[in-house]
């Protein structure tokens, strides 16, 4: 697989990057305490058709699990990634809600996620998603060609356990582009100078997966997709989607 994208391939992303972050922004605008989480995923299928966008998640298949059930990811307080919207989960005041997903723009796939609050939270709750949000950049700061995969994943991680979290070890980013997941993965734990080094030209979906507690994780659902914290303590995730450059990182969904 072709991990360098060309200039046509590059355009496309950097248009679906723009649509997906102004669907992201109207979706944060209707997080409040009262909210039912299925009135997101509705309210992101409708403007996916509005934008003729595809939702990549909605179906999606991998690991022999069945096919992912919805548009968006959506987890709440100690759910972890890949849990469903659904139909009788309304937020309360103070809850986490983390919003991830994919969208698929001329053959060509974009991932982002946030992490915010409904209502307002307790201080250690806000200053969790402060941090993780920092790492988030910091990490994104690290992706410029000549550097290497474990420049990210060390920036990340540091930033987290030096705040007194943690990030999780089960999920990784990843390469992204003509499919979801492409390489290479881009762990939030790591060492400075290791793993693949980059090069202009490539994408890459920068997740910061973090946690309050410690990283092990459930799966509670009748499927292995939804995942939760073991330890009950909150989740939370940013993530965009990155051109590398020889300069400055280009951050396709901001
Ligand atoms: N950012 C998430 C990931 O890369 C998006 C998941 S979409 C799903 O895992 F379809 F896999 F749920
Ligand atoms: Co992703």
């Amino acid at each position: 697989m072709n991990l360098i994208k060309n200039k046509p391939q590059i355009i496309a992303m950097q248009e679906g990057g723009k649509i997906l972050r102004s669907i992201l922004k109207k979706l944060k605008a209707m997080i409040k305490p009262g909210l039912m989480t299925m009135d997101l995923e509705l309210e992101f299928l409708r403007l996916c058709e509005e934008h003729k966008v595809i939702p990549s998640c909605k179906n999606y298949q991998t690991h022999g699990l069945p096919p992912f059930p919805t548009g968006l990811c959506i987890s709440i307080n100690d759910q972890a990634v890949h849990c469903y919207p659904d139909k009788g989960q309304y937020l309360k005041e103070g809850d986490s809600i983390a919003v991830d997903t994919v969208i698929s723009y001329k053959g060509m796939h974009v991932d982002s996620a946030f992490t915010c609050v409904a209502g307002s939270a307790d201080s250690e709750t806000e200053r969790f998603i402060e941090v993780t949000q920092m790492a988030s950049s910091a990490g994104i700061k690290q992706a410029i060609a000549g550097n290497h995969v474990g420049d990210i994943s060390y920036a990340i991680q540091t930033i987290m356990q030096l705040a007194g979290f943690n990030v999780l070890r089960d999920f990784v980013g990843h390469g992204i582009g003509l499919s979801m997941h492409e390489s290479p993965d881009i762990p939030c734990y790591g060492k400075k100078g290791q793993g693949l080094k980059l090069q202009s030209g490539m994408t890459l979906a920068i997740e910061t997966l973090a946690c309050q507690g410690e990283p092990d994780i459930d799966y509670p659902g009748p499927d292995a997709w939804q995942t939760k914290m073991a330890d009950g303590k909150k989740f939370a995730i940013f993530e965009h989607t990155v051109l590398v450059t020889e300069k400055e990182p280009i951050i396709l969904t901001k």
